[in-house]
């Protein structure tokens, strides 16, 4: 099929990536010049696992290709919509100016019996909101909201092989035809079995919202937990293990620490409590401003814990270890890692911070932070180390050989993500989160 893709950030560049893979014919189009100069070159223009060789063998085979040019997009008969809508800087909504500003543009091109399929999360309403000025624009076009679920990491494998398709489709039929073409553009996942949910714009809008708000909600609700650990001695690692046995629950995100992070779920979750207020539910999902303290809090725990430890911040050398908001990605958004360790500088402390993948991420937004390039680095003298972002080089570090480099062996371990037992057999003092 011929499809373009309208925003080539983490999710349009794989998407467009793993369309063209599949053997589609695909257009990517973004405003930014640069990075767009970088996929033209098949270079990802951030990490992301997978992506330079899908990138690669689709650039090589023909079928992809990226351009600023909005006018590319009038040969593709599908049109995903992939832009961003970040957090307002005024409040907790979602800021829709990129995907107003893609609609615009994109309605200028589109023919009559074309598909806009919506990959954006949205607030609920907006695609019916859209589909309003879809068929005042383009009479015989449909638009679909199909929203994605991909994990940065794993983003190539979630967006081949997803979990679940979701199509949110306009009643009659044009959602028919709509939901047959979307079919055959996941052609590769729906005949390996994948469950295809259609159904109308509102539910597919609020699916990917309360699945992060519920993911969101399991990740807040153990580091609750591990708040409780910590005032009785109880180890919430223990605790996740025993209570994940129980099939309902499930042991997958219960991993307490310094809690979630990155561009979804904390935007998430207040952009759809924003919306409820807007609804006249805000009481209806109340719990997820809790969610959110929940999390803020645990960054704050770190900072208290260095505290306790040094008895003060002022001179304090600390070991920050990762930066990413999680594993195997450069992404810093909304990073506890980096909040952490911006806590601790503003507060005085010595910060030497290190992550293997978003070090230059960090450099741009965070200049005034010293960042160097391993571990080994970073805890040279240092008085308290602190894992963050449990990157395997980190979590795989050797006691004993970290211990002959710092000042004092003490160490927290932000993602409960270390065997206790070693490092104290090895002469530190260990410290978790709620254990
Ligand atoms: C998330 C959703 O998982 C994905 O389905 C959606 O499409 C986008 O948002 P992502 O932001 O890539 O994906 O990260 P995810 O793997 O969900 O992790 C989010 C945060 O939660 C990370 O900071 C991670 O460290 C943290 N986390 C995860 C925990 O603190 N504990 C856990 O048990 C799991």
């Amino acid at each position: 099929m011929r499809i373009s893709v309208i925003g080539c950030g983490y999710l349009g560049a794989v998407h467009a990536a793993a369309m063209a893979d599949l053997g589609h014919t695909v257009v990517g189009v973004d405003v930014d010049e640069v990075k767009i100069a970088a996929l033209s070159q098949a270079r990802a223009p951030f990490f992301e696992p997978g992506l330079p060789e899908v990138l690669a063998s689709a650039m090589a085979s023909g079928r992809l290709r990226f351009t600023t040019d909005f006018a590319a997009v009038a040969d593709a008969d599908v049109h995903f919509v992939a832009v961003g809508t970040p957090q307002s800087s005024d409040g907790d909504a979602a800021d829709l100016r990129f995907v107003d500003a893609a609609f615009e543009s994109l309605l200028e091109q589109v023919s009559p019996g074309d598909v806009i399929v919506g990959k954006s999360t949205v607030p609920v309403g907006t695609a019916s909101r859209l589909a309003g000025l879809v068929a005042q624009r383009v009479p015989g076009a449909t638009l679909v909201w199909n929203p994605e679920f991909l994990r940065e990491g794993f983003a190539v494998q979630d967006t081949v092989s997803p979990d679940r398709l979701v199509y949110g489709v306009p009643a009659g039929e044009a959602g028919v035809r709509a939901a047959r073409i979307l079919d055959e553009v996941y052609a590769s996942a729906v005949g390996a079995g994948t469950p295809v949910i259609v159904t109308d714009y509102a539910t597919a809008e609020l699916v990917k919202v309360a699945a992060n708000a519920f993911l969101a909600t399991k990740i807040s609700f153990i580091n609750a937990m591990a708040e409780i650990a910590e005032v009785t001695g109880a180890d919430v690692t223990r605790l996740a293990d025993a209570i994940g046995h129980d099939a309902r629950i499930g042991r997958r995100f219960l991993n307490a620490g310094v809690g979630f992070g990155g561009g979804c779920l904390p935007k998430d979750i207040r952009a759809f409590s924003a919306r409820a207020r807007e609804l006249g539910r805000g009481e209806s999902v109340r719990f997820l401003d809790e969610v959110d303290q929940i999390n803020l809090r645990r960054r704050q725990r770190v900072v208290d814990l260095v505290r306790e430890e040094s008895g003060h911040l002022d001179g304090v050398k600390v070991a920050v270890l990762g930066l990413a908001f999680k594993p195997h990605s450069d992404d810093i958004r909304d990073s506890p890692a980096l909040d952490i360790a911006l806590r601790l500088a503003d507060n005085g402390a010595i910060v030497t911070a290190t992550d293997p993948e978003a070090n230059p991420n960090t450099r741009k937004r965070a200049p005034h932070l010293t960042l160097v390039d391993t571990a080994a680095d970073a805890v040279i003298d240092a008085d308290i180390v602190i894992l963050i972002t449990e990157w395997p080089e980190f979590t795989a570090l050797n006691p004993h050989e970290v211990g002959d480099l710092v000042s004092h062996k003490i160490i927290i371990d932000g993602r409960n993500a270390l065997d206790p037992e070693t490092w104290q057999t090895a002469g530190w003092r260990y410290r978790g989160l709620g254990r």
